[in-house]
């Protein structure tokens, strides 16, 4: 596929935007719906961001939405069912007012099933372009705005794109996305075929972005890619180095960074984490099983045993550091030893919090041939236990917070009047009195009471 320059795209957005005013008279509405990772999050702010440099204006109501963008995940087949349930959905939106686009994008859309069933079924569907040129939307738009019906299905591109206006929810927390596609190709797993090879951004385009941040105001940075302790290849740059970089910046501020895959997670990694009070003391570090046969047959390229050194490692040198984790339930062939051994690996680490999976196959990955002789009966009664055994140790985390003051960055309104809710260092959801002027502040909190999902506390000066 030709590259699409900045150029380009800007003199389409222009173009577009011209089109726009003499087809409606009036400002139209654009709504994107977001599924999947926090990736398809920041394409969409770009996606927003180029909507309304164009001349939408955003709307959160799909029925009043002149132009309507699913951005779609393609990582479990429940995910992609419910996206397919909504487009149906739509058609009676489109046959109200034909005027009104649709569209479709993301990982799903990348898939070639998936974009031959919109070409046939998804009649109202009027455009569909897959996962790794966002960017490209202005070019394709113009081309339905001349009338065309646009499926396109060209394969990942190699390409990432810089200049592309951003549009952000929050003011708080702002994600910066370090890097694209994945090479690691776990048998389970459609992403590197829906993202394409890995490609990572130049150090000082992030470096300027995160500045620009900071100086607009953000506290919060979190820096995305799927594996981002490879960050760097071929640009003579790593990740432990961004980090540094990035903390060496003046101001308040922390990051983030996700996702770790465990067999690039070097102890320079864990040095860099450890240094600088800036880079938040919590990785999220997917494990996805406890066996060691299992993850060979996921082509995860390390083991429980090498898993358990990062771990012991991190606990070493990054004072209070908490994980997170990932877990497949039910890969093919998981016999009950195998998942015994997750839950021991689990009980071992001790996660601030899991995000379980079950098992879906995807075709067109290895794990997708493999026999399945477990029952779905019995990968969900695998699943329950591993969500009750995570349940105690997450409470008994959040126990052990009770009494300190933690600092909290405050994001906005909590679940009642009169409190606000944010995050420790370490990610824990945490809800306190305070008035609304302290939203975007670093707050120390006390606290006073562990639920479940959420730590409750005051702040310091209350008491
Ligand atoms: N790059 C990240 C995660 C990408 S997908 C990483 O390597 O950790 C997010 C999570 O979805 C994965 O960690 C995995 O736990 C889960 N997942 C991916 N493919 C899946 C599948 N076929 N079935 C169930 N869960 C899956
Ligand atoms: Fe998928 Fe593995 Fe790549 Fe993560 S590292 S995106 S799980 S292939
Ligand atoms: Fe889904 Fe694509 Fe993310 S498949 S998990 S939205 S990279």
């Amino acid at each position: 596929m030709e590259e699409y320059s900045p150029q380009e795209m800007r003199r389409d957005m222009e173009d577009v935007r011209r089109t726009l005013g003499s087809r409606y008279g009036r400002q139209p509405l654009a709504y994107v719906k977001t599924y999947g990772c926090q990736q398809n999050v920041s394409d969409s702010e770009r996606l927003m961001g180029m909507l309304l440099a164009m001349g939408y204006a955003q709307t959160d109501d799909p029925h009043r939405a002149d132009f309507i963008l699913f951005n779609t995940c393609a990582v479990r087949e429940s995910a992609e069912n419910r996206v397919l349930g909504n487009l149906g959905a739509l058609k009676s939106l489109y046959e109200k007012n034909p005027a009104r686009i649709m569209a479709v994008c993301g990982c799903m859309a990348q898939r070639p099933e998936i974009a031959a069933k919109v070409r046939e079924s998804y009649g109202h569907v009027r455009l569909l372009f897959g996962a790794n040129a966002p960017h490209r939307l202005p070019g394709l738009l113009l081309r339905v705005l001349a009338g065309e019906r646009v499926i396109d299905t060209s394969p990942p591109s190699g390409e990432i794109p810089e200049g592309v206006p951003v549009h952000r929810d929050g003011r708080v927390k702002a994600w910066l996305p370090i890097m694209q596609g994945c090479d690691n190709f776990c048998s389970y797993c459609i992403v590197p075929y829906v993202r394409g090879r890995e490609r990572s951004r130049p150090m000082d385009e992030v470096l300027s972005q995160a500045q620009a941040l900071i100086r607009e105001g953000y506290r919060e940075i979190t820096l995305l890619g799927q594996n981002v302790n490879s960050y760097g290849k071929g640009l003579g740059a790593d990740f432990p180095t961004l980090l540094r970089r990035l903390s060496e910046i003046e101001g308040d501020f922390r990051v983030r960074f996700m996702t770790s895959h465990p067999k690039d997670c070097s102890e320079a990694l864990i040095d860099a984490v450890a240094s600088s009070d800036k880079i938040c003391s919590h990785i999220h570090l997917p494990v996805q099983s406890g066996s060691g046969r299992i993850l060979r047959e996921m082509n995860r390229q390390y083991t429980p045993q090498e898993y358990l050194r990062l771990i012991d490692l991190a606990r070493e040198r990054i004072p209070g550091v908490h994980f997170t984790s990932d877990i497949i339930v039910g890969f093919p062939g998981e016999t009950e030893e195998d998942f015994e051994e997750t839950l021991e690996l689990v009980r071992r680490v001790r996660y601030t919090s899991l995000f379980t999976f079950l098992y879906s196959r995807r075709s067109g990955t290895k794990a997708a041939d493999l026999p399945d002789p477990v029952t779905p009966a019995e990968k969900a009664r695998r699943f329950q236990r591993l969500l009750d055994i995570q349940e105690g140790i997450g409470r008994s985390i959040h126990e052990e917070q009770v009494g300190r003051v933690l600092t909290v960055l405050a994001e906005g309104p909590g679940r009642e009047e009169g409190l606000l809710t944010g995050r420790t260092e370490s990610g824990i959801i945490t809800q306190f009195p305070a008035g609304e002027a302290l939203i975007g502040q670093f707050v120390p909190v006390r606290i006073t009471k562990a639920l479940n999902w959420a730590l409750c506390g005051e702040t310091e000066e209350q008491k």
